[in-house]
């Protein structure tokens, strides 16, 4: 049962996770490319506080866990971490966004451990704009991490794209075609302004409306209707099963039906991607003057506490409206 209700009604079931802020790839849309604030290690929660947070979380009615980063797999104890949270009483069903570059080696151990659900993230099929958009000359890694994903048996494997001006914009259709030819469910997601004051500018955006009229001219696309709390508008495709999602976070919001608070990698709370606000749980668990039981009721009430202070949406389209100094790969995607 939803405990965590905030004062617009919306029931919060959904926790994301950041496992760590750093990452094997340098996306333009993510953070700058030089980025070089990277968290300490005695800043990361380690995997004991993790599993205490989870737990309090789902005693509060949390019932889904996505694990993030940055890049989680680049946590070194990610098959352990995977394991335990499917440990937990009324374990949580648990999903993970990865840039797939180390899946080729990890996705076995991970689905033992109890890994369900994967999004991974490519935006370019191109070798060279991937080494443009990314920084990094991997893309054969990413498309080896969708194999072994597939082998292990994940399904349905979700692709997550940005579509960036003048980098792959005309990419659309292409990456529709081999995300339909090789069974995987390809999701758009308009570029937010979380890259820490990089490249971000809304005149720049693939809005979603752009990205409709651009599928439209090769596919015909038909609303699914029950969208739920998903962010992504879905459409099938020629008729067929086959959904492509359309994620317009920036121009179409969908901050009333949000059902998600977040985790950092440095153990604070937000109830957004844009809140101004974090709230502490590291410093909780670290208090020696606490006990366990201490420790939880306190997580507990920082939880509703942060849920409660939730706004009503992001304020990306408000006059003034001022982005995270954070990247995303320190808030969690
Ligand atoms: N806008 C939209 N999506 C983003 N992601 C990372 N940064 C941004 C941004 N500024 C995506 C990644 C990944 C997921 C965690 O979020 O591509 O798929
Ligand atoms: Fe890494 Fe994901 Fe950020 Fe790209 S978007 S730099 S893969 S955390």
């Amino acid at each position: 049962m939803t405990k965590l209700i905030d004062s617009f009604g919306r029931g919060h079931r959904d926790l994301r996770v950041s496992l760590t802020d750093r990452c094997s790839l340098r996306c333009t849309y993510c953070m700058p490319h030089d980025f070089a604030a990277w968290l300490p290690n005695e800043s990361l929660l380690t995997t004991d506080e993790l599993i205490t947070i989870i737990e309090v979380a789902v005693s509060q009615g949390i019932e889904e866990v996505r694990l993030t980063g940055g890049e989680p797999l680049l946590r070194p104890d990610i098959v352990e971490i995977v394991g335990r949270i499917n440990s937990i009483t009324n374990a949580p069903k648990l999903s993970m966004t990865t840039n797939g570059l180390a899946l080729a080696k990890l996705a076995k151990p991970l689905v033992d451990a109890g890994l369900e659900r994967i999004n991974i993230s490519l935006d370019t099929l191109d070798r060279e704009r991937f080494k443009k958009l990314t920084y990094r000359d991997r893309i054969n890694d990413v498309f080896a991490g969708i194999a072994a994903a597939r082998e292990a048996g994940l399904a349905p494997l979700k692709i997550n794209s940005v579509l960036l001006k003048d980098v792959n914009e005309d990419e659309s259709i292409a990456l529709l075609e081999w995300a339909l030819a090789e069974g995987l469910q390809l999701r758009f997601i308009e570029q937010m302004p979380l890259d820490a004051g990089g490249i971000w500018s809304r005149k720049d955006l693939i809005t979603a409306d752009q990205i409709f009229a651009d599928l439209s001219e090769r596919y015909t696309l038909t609303p699914v209707d029950d969208r739920g709390s998903s962010p992504a508008e879905e459409f099938y495709i020629n008729g067929t099963k086959d959904v492509v999602g359309i994620i317009g976070s920036v121009s179409r919001p969908f901050c009333g039906a949000c059902d998600r608070v977040r985790l950092t990698s440095d153990g604070q709370i937000r109830n957004c991607l844009f809140s101004m606000g974090e709230t502490d749980l590291r410093g909780t668990l670290r208090n020696p003057d606490l006990n366990d039981e201490q420790k939880r009721e306190a997580i507990s009430r920082a939880f509703h506490q942060t849920v409660a202070e939730k706004l009503p949406g992001h304020g990306i389209n408000d006059p003034g409206f001022i982005q995270p100094v954070r990247p995303m790969s320190a808030i969690g995607g």
